[in-house]
């Protein structure tokens, strides 16, 4: 259609008195006189944000909700009836005694939707604040603890700075996130976003009730599993934990930044930014945002890091549980210690860094202990699994402690750690890598026996007068009997320590004379631990290269056939004689070969 001349005034004086209408509706504030149709708006006092009557994208449904009265692009922050739409504009939204907002379907003065109050006012207004919170309050009381009701209270898919995300103990009230069905459908859709104190506060997103992503617990700077987070000039966050409200929030640090935090309908919460160059929101970092990131993928004392192919990998010292599930792929199963905690033996604590501390939902806290108290507190309590700082903003102070398996952790590129209970004899383990061929632990009492009758029995020989061949190491003077039985006495230590008192049951597998060494004093050292194993309690294991009878037809090798081994360099040690089943390593100074000063540092890995 042309616009002629003669049209124009007429569509400047519409335009004109349209626009006056405006002017008079951006009002912040409605009384019981006042009634807010579709059409007209309310305005907050610095221009912030507007609140009116909208219709989603792709939608005829009528809501009434709050939008960015500054920027271009239509950006709805809260919905009041979400759940129930209205289907034309015949909605109306007023303030009625004793202080309640409704929203009125004007054909019939059904209502629609209401807000929630216990208690009465004079003269009830509702208004919008410059934060985005519209409240229902007294006409000429502006104090927060005294509104009848905030629209901050009941948030739908939008954080803004200045909402309390989390619990209000004394009403009993949580402010959370829901995600908007999709688009053009506000109402509740899958997704909700918690700050949840259970423990030690989290960030939980979840699908219906089931849990999709933990953020790790609160660590004083940041949520432990956000470490990206951390450093940011457009506003600081917080956590506020008391006996009356535990919330997280954040604050704009420079009034003229629009920001917000939303949870999509695919449950991803993203900070957002508008940026006036490009007119654009502009997302910040999301979350969560990586495979490691879904909740407990690698189970249990498992760890999952994204640079690793696959992402699930056991902690240190820690194996799979199932690793056949693990193989699959199936990390749920998680992994478990190498050595089992025995509280009664006294467990130590292994620090691991570097980590999105484990969920926090059983865990326990103390605000005011040390890092040290902390410790002893854990040690006493043999359900409890690791301890860490609970603040590490200023260096570290306070106590958490865990009390179930460890799960939910990923490799994070920053300092975080915890330290994890661990059997003692874990660590000796590591100690004994060293130390092992110095055997210098008490003879246990079998080993006596044995070595009382060797004695006796070797005193027989003796003085039977019974000649050793000449040119056999075994026969040279450096070995008298005594000297036999010393070397006789020695090996059975070692293996008995090996076997026994070692917590973690090592077996050699390859004991024979040429992995015997001998130092100045004529002190035997096993050696050669190239195919030794450890095991736990009674465990056997099958094995490709051995020596005793029961490992020949078997393939099982066990602490007796060490034992075999050694009833066999018992034989040989006494008769002088080699045994032609053992190999002989000539760059070993060994039992058939030089008697010589020998130092070396072993290492095997159990
Ligand atoms: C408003 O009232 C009319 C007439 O009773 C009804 O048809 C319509 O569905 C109502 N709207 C809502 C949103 O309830
Ligand atoms: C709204 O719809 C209802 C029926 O659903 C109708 O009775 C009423 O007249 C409509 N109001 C307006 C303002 O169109
Ligand atoms: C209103 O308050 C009551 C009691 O406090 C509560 O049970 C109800 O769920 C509330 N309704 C809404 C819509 O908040
Ligand atoms: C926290 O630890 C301190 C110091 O050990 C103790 O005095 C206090 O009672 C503990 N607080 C709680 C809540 O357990
Ligand atoms: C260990 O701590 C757990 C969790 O707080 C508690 O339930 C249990 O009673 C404690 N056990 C002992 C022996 O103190």
């Amino acid at each position: 259609m042309k616009i002629s001349n003669k049209d124009f005034p007429l569509l400047f004086v519409l335009t004109f008195f349209m626009s006056i209408q405006k002017i008079s509706n951006a009002t912040d504030t409605i009384t019981t006189t006042q009634i807010l149709r579709d059409g007209e708006t309310m305005v907050s006092s610095d221009g912030s944000f507007e609140l009116g009557f909208f219709s989603p994208e792709n939608s005829k449904n009528r809501y009434v909700g709050m939008w960015y009265k500054k920027i271009t692009v239509s950006t709805v922050v809260w919905v009041a009836n979400r759940e129930v739409p209205l289907t034309n504009t015949s909605g109306v939204l007023k303030v009625v005694d004793p202080g309640l907002l409704v929203l009125l379907n004007d054909t019939n003065g059904g209502i629609i939707w209401s807000s929630n109050t216990s208690r009465h006012v004079k003269t009830p207004v509702a208004k919008l604040l410059d934060s985005g919170n519209l409240v229902v309050k007294d006409a000429n009381d502006d104090d927060p603890g005294n509104f009848l009701w905030e629209s901050f209270n009941y948030l739908t898919d939008t954080l803004l700075s200045g909402m309390k995300l989390g619990w209000n103990y004394k009403t009993g009230l949580e402010v959370y996130l829901s995600s908007w069905k999709n688009k053009d459908d506000p109402s509740s859709g899958d997704f909700t976003y918690h700050f949840d104190p259970t423990g030690y506060p989290q960030i939980v997103v979840k699908r219906g009730s089931v849990v999709q992503y933990k953020s790790g617990p609160w660590n004083g700077l940041h949520f432990s599993g956000t470490p990206n987070l951390r450093k940011n000039l457009f506003y600081k966050y917080g956590v506020v934990l008391n006996k009356n409200e535990a919330y997280f929030t954040y604050e704009l640090l420079d009034r003229s930044i629009i920001s917000r935090v939303t949870l999509s309908e695919s449950g991803v919460s993203q900070p957002l930014t508008w940026v006036d160059r490009t007119q654009r929101w502009e997302v910040d970092i999301i979350h969560p945002t990586e495979i490691c990131d879904i909740y407990r993928l690698c189970g249990a004392y498992g760890s999952c890091n994204i640079a690793k192919s696959p992402v699930c990998g056991c902690l240190d010292r820690f194996l799979p549980k199932d690793p056949e599930g693990w193989k699959r792929a199936d990390w749920s199963s998680g992994c478990v210690r190498r050595t089992s905690l025995n509280c009664k033996n006294g467990d130590v604590f292994l620090k691991y860094s570097g980590i999105k501390l484990p969920d926090t939902q059983y865990s326990l806290f103390n605000q005011s202990m040390t890092l040290e108290e902390c410790k002893v507190l854990c040690l006493k309590n043999c359900s409890c699994t690791a301890y860490t700082d609970l603040d590490i903003s200023k260096g570290g102070s306070g106590c958490l402690l865990w009390f179930e398996d460890l799960a939910n952790i990923k490799l994070v590129p920053e300092e975080q750690y915890i330290y994890i209970r661990m059997a003692s004899s874990e660590l000796e383990l590591k100690r004994k890598k060293r130390e092992i061929l110095v055997l210098s632990l008490s003879l246990s009492m079998g080993m006596v026996l044995l070595g009382l009758s060797l004695m006796l029995y070797l005193r027989k020989r003796k003085k039977s007068n019974h000649r050793l061949r000449e040119g056999d190491p075994m026969g040279s003077a450096l070995f008298d009997w005594p000297k036999r039985f010393q070397i006789i006495n020695g090996i059975a230590r070692g293996l008995m320590y090996l076997h026994q008192d070692s917590r973690l049951r090592i077996i050699h597998r390859d004991l024979k004379a040429s992995n015997i060494l001998l130092d100045s004093d004529m002190n035997p050292k096993i050696s050669d631990f190239g195919m030794a194993r450890s095991f736990g309690g009674n465990e056997t294991g099958a094995n490709t290269s051995y020596m005793s009878p029961e490992y020949a037809v078997d393939g099982i090798f066990s602490v007796k056939s060490d034992v075999f081994s050694f009833g066999v360099l018992l034989l040989e040690i006494v008769s002088g004689k080699r045994n032609r089943g053992f190999s002989h390593r000539d760059h070993h100074h060994n039992l058939l070969g030089h008697v010589n000063v020998h130092k070396h540092d072993y290492q095997f890995d159990a």
